[in-house]
């Protein structure tokens, strides 16, 4: 059988290393089956979902039971995360047992309340990831920094949304970067940045990839094309953690894009409701917003501006996140024949963006009424149709398969390694292909 993609760009699916699906625990806000068709439509055929669902992701039962969900309903492929915290260091031979695609460590606060480690905790945590090769990937913001200036813009009466951007200045990103790579330099874990929303944190970042740690780094999309102007529009809307900084970061995060300092880009899809969304107290709006169906066009309408180029943009969406997960060439590469994970779009395509036409369950983000120039037509997840014309295609829910069995991550040097630890990690070996 023969498919004619005239007219159409053929781009390898993308690879989102950040999303939040919510399932189990918070399907008012999202499920695997509507956060992955979300997925299909923007082009994108491998999520990386986190672990702040409810029950928790920190043990190999809640991770059994979301795999047990997401290979019921998922229209793309996945990976899941499971959280490294004071209470699952003991449980990482379970959970790599169990399937995961890395580990998430949280340093800073965030939805679904999950303890942050002491910097002693993370160091042991890292210790004990490092001989499996497994990437952490860390949400960097300072809780001790960002606390006290919550609260004294509480205690000035501030509910602004500009509020939020005052009570985590730069800084409280950039203290927890440069600790992770200190830490990840000291024991040779590999690390992974998450939503780097500054261009203060591209210092901590430069200095440790040109030390040699093992250190990659993530932007999104809101980073890039939104700024401090924008709160007085959308309000609580906006509000995200890491927080929409003022527009002068834009420019070093493009440029740190474009030389390599971060490697790829993800979206942190963060589904919550229009009322979660638009609470009178600030304090209180859930943070995040969904992104995985308008990272794609949002990206490619800078192409079509010039601002890069194609292959840069597969870089970032494919390419780097495939090979910083030990899934390239089987992911991340254009494929003839029964592996193929393909966006079809169209270039040329002139649209806008519209909240009410997201295939998230929730429908609320800062992207509403956006222009954009391309459109995913197609999307294609190992050989098949799974939107077509865009149209999700029947019988595609539970089509998708979790691909940490693909993944190979050569095992590091780890570094630095205490005794006690180096005989427990001898005791459990790596759950990982070499
Ligand atoms: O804005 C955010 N939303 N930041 C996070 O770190 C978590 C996410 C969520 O799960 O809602
Ligand atoms: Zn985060
Ligand atoms: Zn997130």
């Amino acid at each position: 059988e023969t498919f004619d993609a005239q007219g159409l760009h053929i781009l390898p699916g993308a690879i989102d290393v950040h999303v939040h699906f919510r399932d189990p625990g918070y399907t008012h806000k999202e499920d695997f089956e509507s956060g992955t068709a979300s997925a299909a439509f923007g082009g994108v055929t491998t999520v990386f979902d986190m672990p702040n669902t409810l029950p928790t992701v920190a043990d190999a039962a809640s991770l059994s039971a979301k795999h047990a969900i997401a290979s019921a309903k998922a229209h793309v492929d996945y990976g899941l995360y499971a959280v490294l915290g004071e209470d699952s260091i003991g449980k990482v031979p379970e959970l790599i047992e169990a399937g995961i695609i890395g580990f998430k460590l949280y340093m800073g606060n965030t939805f679904g309340r999950i303890p942050s480690p002491s910097t002693g905790a993370m160091l042991e945590a890292f210790e004990v990831v490092a001989p499996t090769g497994k990437r952490v990937s860390l949400h960097a913001e300072t809780n001790s920094i960002m606390e006290r200036r919550q609260a004294q813009l509480t205690a000035a009466g501030r509910t602004d949304a500009l509020a939020h951007l005052a009570s985590r200045p730069a800084v409280v990103a950039v203290e927890a970067v440069a600790r992770a790579a200190i830490l990840a330099e000291w024991t040779g874990a590999r690390i992974h940045i998450l939503h780097i929303s500054s261009a203060a944190e591209l210092g901590p970042l430069r200095d440790a990839k040109a030390r040699g740690v093992d250190i990659t780094g993530e932007t999104c999309p809101h980073y890039l094309m939104l700024g401090a102007e924008d709160y007085a529009r959308w309000g609580g809307i906006i509000r995200v953690n890491p927080p929409v900084r003022e527009a002068a970061n834009q420019g070093p995060l493009w440029a740190a894009l474009a030389d390599g300092t971060i490697d790829m880009i993800a979206t942190d899809h963060a589904p919550h409701t229009p009322e979660e969304k638009t609470r009178a107290d600030i304090w209180s709006v859930d943070c995040g917003f969904p992104g995985v169906e308008t990272q794609m066009p949002l990206m490619l309408t800078e192409v079509a501006n010039g601002r890069y180029c194609l292959t840069d943009y597969v870089r970032w969406s494919a390419v780097n996140p495939a090979k910083v997960w030990g899934l390239y060439p089987r992911k991340g590469v254009i494929q003839v024949g029964a592996d193929a994970d393909l966006a079809f779009v169209d270039l040329e395509r002139a649209w806008t963006l519209r909240d009410g036409e997201l295939h998230s369950r929730s429908k609320v983000s800062p992207w509403d009424g956006r222009a954009v120039k391309g459109l995913p037509v197609h999307t294609m997840v190992r050989g098949r149709f799974v939107v077509k014309d865009r149209a999700l295609m029947a019988d595609t829910k539970g089509f998708g398969r979790s691909v940490h069995a693909l993944q190979q991550m050569p095992v590091p040097q780890p570094r630095h390694l205490d005794e006690t630890i180096a005989a427990a990690v001898a005791a459990s070996p790596p759950g990982v292909a070499a």
